[in-house]
């Protein structure tokens, strides 16, 4: 028998959030730690130790669904007891009342557009209640959430959230919501907090971030090259960046601010998920093979030494081997710095979840090997000819090694180095050698 956990506990004074899934997740991770932290509870580094131990899920596919589940059962002590847990992110929008009834040590579960409330719901939760918040929109929370007081050397920065554009395989629209994109003024000041915290980099959040518009203080109506634009106005900020677009939302000025400021970093995440059209309409992603690679090239005459990244998808329904071949095409065509890919995993919800034609995990598997070889091949021949730049590295933390460090280059790649270093500097660097993952810097 194991003990019970009784109804009313002391009101937490330590916690612990662990994010998974997106950027996007990990900025509303620290956006909670900055919330708890206010209200004098102290972040401890262990889940073991923590009093709080918030689950910041993802929802995007099946097996990260699952995580949360095998989590809260690992969460509980060798006494028989839990810490208060609480489960955060998008499992938590997609399934609160399921969590809730599967899981009765779960007190607060609270939606990712809901959690500026997350410490009133642990109070009350501690105080023997089980509380659920899976409220939309957005607007609520950010107003709510406490200003940004320090910063790492590279900062996130949500400056859109949701997404209108209902690809049929996703989750996206039902656990975030509608495009929302946070107003211009409230997006400079947290830039200029987190760059008076000590962040020499930005990177511009969304879920569909080249969506974003607004209005500059004249009124007049700016996009995300707008907005990049004003950011790089800000001295001590080195390095803007942006994550994740939409091919159908890359606009001129966004393709020539790849060339025009400086401060934009060389880099370009675009998913694609296949290069095969009738898969791409199928999957109701607004662009073609062909509209795709014409915007690479555009970005890529801004821009010559831009770093293009993507994500896929391998057994979309009814994909067979002759469009599955046509991704690889694409991929050799765009020669990829980075990628992710994914077997396609069913979304309960989604219009593909019950399309004809859900391939075989065998047949899955085979192709997620073969498109991998091609983007890893890539990704290596893209470090190697990296090996000779001389460029700026950002050092954003300590390697494994004793006296190393690891920073990044503007095309995104990490790169190692054991020269004596400050943690935050931007350091002027030879690149002399390279692996499928990471290069080896020296100062210069
Ligand atoms: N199955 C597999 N991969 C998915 N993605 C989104 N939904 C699914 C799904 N149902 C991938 C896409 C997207 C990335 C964030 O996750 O490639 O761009
Ligand atoms: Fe996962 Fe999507 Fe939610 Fe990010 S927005 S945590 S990828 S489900």
């Amino acid at each position: 028998m194991t003990a019970r956990q009784p109804r009313t506990i002391p009101q937490p004074k330590t916690f612990h959030v662990t994010s998974f899934g997106c950027q996007m997740n990990v900025y509303d991770g620290e956006r909670m730690a900055e919330l708890l932290s206010a209200e004098g509870m102290t972040a401890v580094g262990e889940r073991e130790a923590a009093d709080l131990v918030v689950l910041n899920t993802c929802h995007i596919r099946e097996k990260a669904t699952e995580k949360v589940y095998s989590d809260i059962g690992r969460l509980r002590r060798d006494d028989g007891t839990n810490p208060l847990i609480a489960v955060a992110g998008c499992v938590a929008q997609a399934e609160g009342a399921e969590i809730m009834a599967r899981a009765p040590q779960v007190r607060v579960v609270v939606g990712p557009q809901a959690y500026h409330r997350l410490p009133a719901m642990v109070a009350s939760a501690a105080l023997g209640g089980r509380e659920t918040e899976t409220d939309m929109p957005a607007e609520a929370k950010f107003a709510a959430l406490p200003k940004r007081r320090v910063s790492t050397p590279a900062a996130f920065l949500t400056i859109q959230e949701g997404c209108d554009k209902f690809c049929t395989y996703c989750v996206v629209p039902y656990t975030r919501g509608a495009e929302i994109a946070r107003p211009y003024a409230d997006l400079v000041d947290e830039a200029l907090a987190l760059v008076d915290g000590g962040a020499r980099e930005i990177t511009l959040l969304g879920q569909n971030v080249n969506a974003w518009a607004g209005e500059d203080p004249a009124g007049g109506a700016i996009g995300l090259a707008g907005l990049a634009a004003e950011l790089a106005k800000i001295p001590d900020l080195a390095r803007i960046r942006y994550t994740t677009s939409h091919p159908a939302d890359m606009d001129d000025a966004l393709i020539a601010a790849h060339g025009e400021n400086p401060k934009l970093m060389p880099f370009l995440h675009l998913p694609v998920q296949s290069g095969n059209d009738r898969v791409l309409r199928a999957m109701n992603r607004s662009h073609s093979a062909d509209s795709y690679l014409k915007i690479i090239e555009r970005a890529r005459s801004a821009r010559p030494d831009l770093a293009v990244s993507g994500d896929f998808i391998v057994g979309f329904p009814g994909e067979t081997e002759a469009e599955f071949a046509d991704t690889l095409s694409l991929i050799d065509a765009v020669g990829y710095a980075q990628a992710y890919s994914f077997k396609y995993s069913p979304r309960p919800g989604t219009p593909a979840a019950t399309m004809d034609g859900q391939v075989p995990p065998e047949v899955m598997d085979d192709r997620l090997k073969r498109l991998q070889a091609h983007l890893d091949r890539d990704q290596l021949a893209f470090n190697q000819a990296s090996v000779g730049r001389r460029c700026t590295v950002l050092i954003e933390r300590r390697g494994r090694q004793p006296g190393q460090w690891l920073g990044k280059s503007p095309w995104l790649q990490s790169v190692h180095c054991t020269d004596d270093l400050a943690l935050g500097s931007l350091v002027e660097m030879d690149l002399i050698d390279a692996g499928p993952k990471s290069l080896t810097g020296r100062r210069v």
